[in-house]
């Protein structure tokens, strides 16, 4: 037999009772991103129109996907997409889920690229361990003069990145790149930025579950003590930064001290540090230190 209609109101109330027996840390929120999210409706827009119809199928899809967020899976996971700095990006097995608070690193770097415009450049990006291409994408909307290059180790994840900036109307001005860090990069670039994996080897296994699980390896493991990524980006920054040029790197909450250190050995200085939406540590940026010789 085929499920009667409900409308939005009574499958909402379902969904969030739902999420609120299995208890979900915001069974509302949640319940109002997943129904919109597979409805293609506005959030807003579900409250508003709580007496519209939902059709059979759609309550079907509503209900499969309300089973899969309470057997543990992210709801980004299970809509396959999530909005980063307002562009609607498509996730996939080998891409991290964008995080809220890498946006504070696009907001830093947007003020470099506009004095750049200002001066008559046309800024070159080159954004190392892309994912879905998050950072680089977010740049190039807000700044149309730029162009990128967004790398990664995995072919899933730069195939996710070119559909993403094709689907927001970016392909023409985004390069994906299959390179081990700068492997296989040519050129020089006015912004390097980075969000590389970060997390401790050791500590994988104590992350949240719906990490572990559902966000990639590559995309989570610095190494050792997190900061492998950060001394191959240190190390090799020079040899592909234009003159004038910065380097952007997002971090771990407790990772800024030993972060800049690496920095400032491989000859380069601060030029702003960012804390997150919770006010933690999140990023910094660099130039080249005047007068470094390397020695
Ligand atoms: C923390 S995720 C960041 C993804 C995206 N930039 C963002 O901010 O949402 C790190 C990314 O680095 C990539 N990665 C890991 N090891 C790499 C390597 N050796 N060379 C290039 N990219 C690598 C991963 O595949 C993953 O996409």
């Amino acid at each position: 037999m085929p499920e009667p209609d409900l409308n939005l109101d009574q499958i909402m109330a379902e969904v969030r009772g739902l999420f609120r027996d299995a208890d979900l840390d915001d069974p509302a929120l949640e319940a109002r991103i997943l129904v919109s999210g597979l409805l293609d409706l506005e959030p807003a827009a579900v409250i508003a129109r709580g007496r519209s119809p939902v059709l059979g199928d759609d309550i079907v899809r509503i209900r499969a996907a309300a089973q899969r967020r309470i057997a543990g899976e992210p709801i980004y996971r299970i809509l396959g997409w999530r909005e980063f700095y307002g562009l609607k990006l498509l996730l996939s097995k080998e891409t991290l889920e964008p995080r809220p608070d890498t946006e504070v690193l696009v907001d830093a770097i947007l003020p470099l690229l506009r004095e750049m415009v200002g001066q008559g450049r046309k800024p070159r990006l080159l954004d190392l361990g892309t994912g879905t291409g998050a950072i680089c994408l977010a740049l190039l909307h807000e700044c149309p003069e730029a162009s990128g290059v967004g790398t990664d180790i995995s072919e899933d994840a730069l195939a996710t990145a070119k559909a993403n900036a094709d689907l927001n109307g970016l392909g023409d001005r985004f390069e994906g790149l299959q390179s081990d860090w700068f492997s296989h990069v040519r050129g020089r670039f006015d912004v390097i930025v980075s969000n590389p994996p970060y997390i401790p080897s050791a500590h994988i296994a104590g992350l949240d579950r719906e990490v572990r699980e559902h966000d990639p390896l590559a995309a989570l493991d610095g190494g050792a003590d997190g900061l492998d990524p950060y001394r191959i980006i240190a190390n090799q920054a020079d040899q592909y930064l234009a003159d004038g040029g910065f380097v952007g790197v997002e971090f771990g909450w407790d990772q800024m001290a030993a972060v800049q250190a690496i920095f400032e050995a491989a000859g380069f200085v601060v030029r702003h540090a960012i804390r997150d939406y919770g006010e933690r540590d999140r990023a910094l940026i660099f130039a080249r230190s005047p007068g470094f010789s390397g020695e």
